[in-house]
């Protein structure tokens, strides 16, 4: 996701080089098998399944469909991996650290590659692949490697008699299922935190966009990472998704997608093993500009916030509520600015948005579009597809949204803006939080104590101040109410992949001094 610090193209500024870099030409996908225990295997019910390029919808290369069966074989791979006296179990923690460090170096390396690919699978505009999604990949491992000797536990007092510590243990196999909007991003959130925790890994990624994991998968072995630390299995949610949420031998699953599935995960945990589970779920995530505001900003970050990645972002800021006295002005200058978006070629370095993923997500954004114009929202500008370009949308403008409106409650995963006015910052606090959603929400303003006053009325997992989407490896990311359990990245996700012992030993109390 966009990084602060960023055009409002979404790429990061001071990271652009000339000459912009160009994507390599990939003339054969060589990892399309399931990745288990450094090896590539053949799915054991002999199926495949395709892959497209979203942004022509040509079909790039079939890949071998994971099940039940190569979970459980993958999980058996885990298991094995990470038991006592392994090779993983047993290593110098700042050489698991040493691992993650080369991996990141791998990702550098074939930086180019990964990014093409990425955009290949996706449609996402290139550099925005290649600077934000390569960018945000390799600072997680780069983070992540510098906790692996870091983790400990603690002396707790308690009396005399007794030694009382603790010690953090990995929990044991990590399942982990992914979507397809920031795929391999979302791939090293999850193997990043768990690795250097000195768990093992049975991953699925999302079935539109397998290619950038299956890619890594070869990294990993090359990094030097012990046969069966991570398994990658690419397959369907209600198949190899549902065989690890319901899986007795995975210990904690995370998962990042739709609140629907969300729930079936936490569901299978409870019914099989009572795994533990995280979830990063859906958003509707209020966006407030106040009119003290540098309005030009809150526009540019607005705007930003809502079409990033073509609007497919859980944090996309889809409820703009700007206060009633620059509502006009707001609501003009973004017409403006999106206008000025033109979809194109995501390969060419210069295209800012590119294609839905595919055609279920393309209906429904346009279903949703529809249903704003009937109820009474009013659509400035955009919200059509593209006659020649399948699957890509114009951005779209909605301004005078109603809380009651379709548009304004849904999780629309499309590049479309809703604005929506307000009087004060009471009325604002309480309609931005009437949503069941609290992934993220944003506050425009000049004042120090509103800024402070509104991020802690707002129930949300974060909250930006004067800008959007600025994630960072070393924040916790991560939702309150239906957007999710748990969270991700910083120091606290460490929690979530490690078994705390508490360790009491009595002492000779014979021997006191
Ligand atoms: P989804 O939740 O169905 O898919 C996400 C992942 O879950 C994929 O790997 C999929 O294979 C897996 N999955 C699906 N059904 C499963 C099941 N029964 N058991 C285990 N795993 C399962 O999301 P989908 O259908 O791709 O998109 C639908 C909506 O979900 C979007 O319109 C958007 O609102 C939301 N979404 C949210 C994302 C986020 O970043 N929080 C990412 C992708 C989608
Ligand atoms: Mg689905």
């Amino acid at each position: 996701m966009a990084q602060n610090g960023t055009t409002e193209n979404g790429l990061p500024q001071n990271l652009i080089p000339p000459p912009l870099p160009q994507p390599c030409k990939i003339s054969e996908i060589k990892h399309t098998k399931i990745f288990i225990n450094n090896e590539w295997h053949s799915s054991l019910k002999g199926k495949t399944f395709p892959t497209f390029n979203p942004a022509t919808g040509v079909k790039i290369c079939e890949i071998e469909e994971a099940d039940k069966a190569d979970v459980d074989k993958a999980v058996d791979a885990a298991k094995a991996a990470g038991k006592r006296g392994s090779t993983w179990r047993r290593m110098d923690v700042s050489s698991r650290g040493r691992l993650l460090h080369k991996l990141a170096d791998l990702l550098e390396r074939d930086r180019c590659l990964l990014a093409t690919m990425e955009t290949m699978d996706t449609g996402k505009p290139f550099l925005q692949s290649f600077f934000v999604d390569l960018d945000g990949s390799i600072k997680t491992l780069r983070y992540y490697a510098g906790w692996a000797d870091k983790i400990h536990g603690k002396t707790m007092p308690v009396d005399d008699n007794f030694m009382c510590f603790t010690k953090h243990e990995p929990v044991g196999v990590c399942g982990a299922i992914i979507p397809w909007n920031f795929p391999l991003l979302m791939f090293m959130w999850k193997i990043a935190p768990a690795l250097c925790c000195g768990n093992t890994v049975v991953i699925k990624p999302a079935e539109q966009t397998p290619l950038t994991a299956l890619y890594t998968g070869a990294l990993i072995k090359e990094a030097g990472f012990p046969p069966g630390v991570v398994n990658i299995v690419p397959g369907f949610g209600p198949t190899a998704g549902a065989a690890i949420a319901g899986h007795m031998g995975i210990d904690k699953v995370a998962f990042t997608g739709s609140t629907e599935v969300g729930q079936l995960i936490k569901e299978a945990a409870a019914k099989s093993n009572l795994k533990r589970v995280t979830l990063e779920l859906g958003g509707k995530n209020p966006c407030i500009v106040f009119a003290d505001a540098d309005l030009p900003l809150a526009v540019q970050e607005a705007q930003k916030g809502a079409f990033y990645n073509q609007g497919q972002c859980c944090t996309a800021a889809s409820r703009v509520f700007v206060e009633e006295c620059v509502y006009d002005e707001f609501v003009r200058l973004s017409i403006a600015s999106a206008k000025q978006i033109t979809a194109g070629d995501p390969m060419d370095p210069c295209t800012s948005h590119g294609p839905q993923i595919d055609q279920q997500q393309f209906d429904m954004i346009l279903e949703l579009v529809e249903s704003g114009k009937r109820e009474g929202a009013r659509l400035e500008c955009g919200g059509y597809a593209l006659q020649d370009k399948a699957l890509f949308i114009q951005p779209a403008v909605f301004s005078d949204v109603i809380d009651h409106m379709r548009l304004a409650k849904e999780e629309v995963f499309g590049p479309v803006q809703c604005i929506m006015k307000f009087k004060n910052q009471e009325e604002v606090i309480e309609r931005a939080n009437s949503t069941h959603y609290g992934l993220a929400a944003a506050v425009f303003t000049r004042s120090v104590e509103r800024a402070m006053r509104v991020s802690s009325a707002l129930e949300a997992g974060t909250v930006w101040v004067n800008c959007y989407n600025a994630l960072h490896a070393q924040a916790p990311f991560g939702g309150y109410k239906m957007s999710g359990n748990g969270r991700e990245l910083g120091e606290y996700a460490l929690a979530e992949y490690s078994e705390v012992k508490a360790i009491t030993i009595k002492l000779n109390d014979q021997l006191t001094v």
